[in-house]
């Protein structure tokens, strides 16, 4: 593809580090329903990378998530991460989901901290209250450590998520669809707070989207699945400079990216 770009200061890229999360010939196949889901899926997210799974609604997207956070076995195909086998979910994977699915009768930093309460107990989640505020920080939410999850808008319930979700310190960021349900406005910045935490935590993340700007947006690489079973059809590796700024996004090399994805879904999509 004839991307006219210079090349990048690029602080969080992975391209040229270290292999972290590996899946070798992935295939799913439901037996309910008699669906196969995936077909033979390679994808290899090196350290401090950002990696984008596009696709057709159906092709499979969820399905390759959670097999990658080992919530749902493989039927064939290997899933490494650090070197060792995924056989089930893990303390260094964070998953993050559509809905924000905080606990209404518990405050923002009491939700925050509940996954380290269910695995190590109260005394240590009160002492995550440390790292939950640094967290909260981040993302602008300081001063809304104590209210209600209920009384937070959509984007805040999000960001709360995204805290939740880093609270365990995990290595790699599993999102599915994270903000679909936000406002343009709201998603753009969600965006941009991503990009902030991934930058700074050195995060290797996978997120499924719809969006084909999001995706360009965000990401090292795009990986474009075609309908189902899902296959990945291309690899796109974005050669744009970071930090991202909602203003590339309307320049030329944007375009030229958001077009090619945009022509292999068309394709894809009636395959
Ligand atoms: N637990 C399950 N049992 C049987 N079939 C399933 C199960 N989960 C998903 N499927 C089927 O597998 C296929 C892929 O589903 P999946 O949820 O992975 O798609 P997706 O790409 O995430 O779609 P969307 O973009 O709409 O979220 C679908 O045909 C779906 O019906
Ligand atoms: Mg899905």
């Amino acid at each position: 593809m004839d991307v006219p770009v210079k090349p990048a200061d690029r602080p969080l890229t992975g391209r040229d580090t270290r292999p972290v999360y590996q899946l070798s010939r992935v295939s799913k196949k439901y037996r309910q329903g008699n669906i196969q889901a995936l077909s033979a899926v390679d994808i290899t997210l090196t350290e401090g990378s950002f990696s984008s799974i596009i696709g057709p609604s159906g092709c499979g997207k969820s399905t390759l998530l959670k097999i990658m956070a080992g919530v749902e076995p493989p039927s064939s195909g290997r899933v490494v991460l650090d070197g060792k086998p995924v056989t089930g979910p893990r303390r260094d994977i964070g998953m993050m989901f559509q809905q924000a699915t905080l606990f209404p009768w518990r405050s923002t930093i009491e939700n925050i901290v509940l996954p380290i309460e269910i695995r190590e107990g109260r005394a240590a989640a009160r002492k995550a209250h440390v790292d939950a505020r640094e967290l909260l920080e981040l993302v602008g939410l300081e001063g809304f450590e104590e209210v209600y999850s209920h009384q937070l808008s959509g984007g805040m319930a999000q960001r709360a998520a995204i805290c939740r979700m880093l609270i365990t310190r995990p290595q790699v960021l599993l999102l599915d669809e994270p903000f679909s349900a936000l406002d343009e406005i709201s998603r753009d910045f969600m965006n941009l707070e991503l990009q902030k935490v991934c930058m700074s935590r050195r995060a290797t993340t996978m997120l499924i989207t719809h969006s084909i700007s999001e995706a360009v947006f965000l990401s090292d690489r795009v990986y474009v699945m075609s309908a189902r079973p899902g296959q990945i059809i291309e690899t796109i590796e974005i050669d744009l400079p970071r930090p991202r700024t909602t203003e590339m996004m309307v320049t030329p090399a944007f375009g030229v990216y958001v077009q090619r994805i945009r022509s292999l879904l068309d394709k894809g999509a009636f395959q």
